[in-house]
């Protein structure tokens, strides 16, 4: 308890700094867009693939709509990058959520033919919701200023708590399987995607260390000191952090 406290002041501190470098807050943009644009499962959309899957006229209607509102998230995060500067990260696959989320979820779910390809992307889904809905909070946890990242973060909260209520619905369709079935595949891939965004936390800190993005000595300073902590294998398990 009172380490997650600590950890959650220090994420958001960390966070404060990267909101507050053009330079990394211009990759995060990147970064969250690429996410929100790639939600659908690389390439293959599946979102499309699920809307022709079910049957429901309604539940038609909720997967467009959710398909929609994140292809629309994709564009208003990206248009608030300024200036095309950033860091470009590229050749850091291990630092890209969605690709490691790609190799591990999607590589396997390449298309909706029945009950259990239908479970299974929208218990993804509900996991990469439930991580956004946090995400998020924490970016504004932080204090940081800028009018118009507050209000798109704001919203997009909104709809992603929309979002997980279509997934509980589309998932409570899903007769043909049991409720502790559905738990289970939901569990593995919560506690996978625990794992992925555990190593791309870390990761960055790493990065922004190394890039210098904290602004004065004394910050610089304390974030070579957390680096040094994070690669002794200090604070294992975050399980509240950006
Ligand atoms: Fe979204
Ligand atoms: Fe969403």
């Amino acid at each position: 308890m009172i380490k997650n406290y600590f950890q959650t002041k220090l994420t958001i501190k960390y966070l404060y700094s990267v909101l507050n470098s053009q330079k990394a807050l211009n990759s995060l943009m990147f970064q969250l867009a690429e996410v929100e644009e790639g939600e659908s499962g690389g390439g293959e959309n599946l979102f499309d693939k699920a809307i022709n899957y079910v049957k429901d006229p309604a539940l038609k209607k909720m997967i467009e709509i959710h398909k929609l509102d994140e292809e629309r998230h994709a564009k208003e995060l990206k248009s608030l990058i300024r200036g095309d500067y950033y860091y470009d990260l590229e050749d850091r696959k291990d630092l890209s959520y969605l690709y490691l989320i790609e190799k591990r979820f999607f590589e396997s779910l390449t298309n909706i033919r029945n009950d259990i390809d239908l479970l299974k992307f929208f218990s993804i889904l509900k996991v990469l919701e439930e991580r956004a809905i946090e995400n998020y909070q924490l970016y504004l946890r932080t204090g940081f200023k800028k009018k118009d990242f507050i209000y798109l973060f704001q919203n997009i909260i909104k709809d992603e708590k929309k979002h997980l209520r279509f997934c509980d619905k589309v998932i409570s369709s899903i007769s043909s399987v049991n409720l502790s079935k559905k738990e289970r595949i939901y569990l593995s891939y919560k506690e996978m995607e625990e794992e992925i965004f555990y190593q791309i936390t870390i990761g960055m800190m790493q990065f922004h260390v190394d890039k210098n993005i904290f602004p004065n000595k004394s910050e610089r300073l304390f974030w070579q000191l957390i680096k040094f902590s994070l690669s002794q294998g200090n604070f294992k398990k975050y399980s509240n952090i950006a």
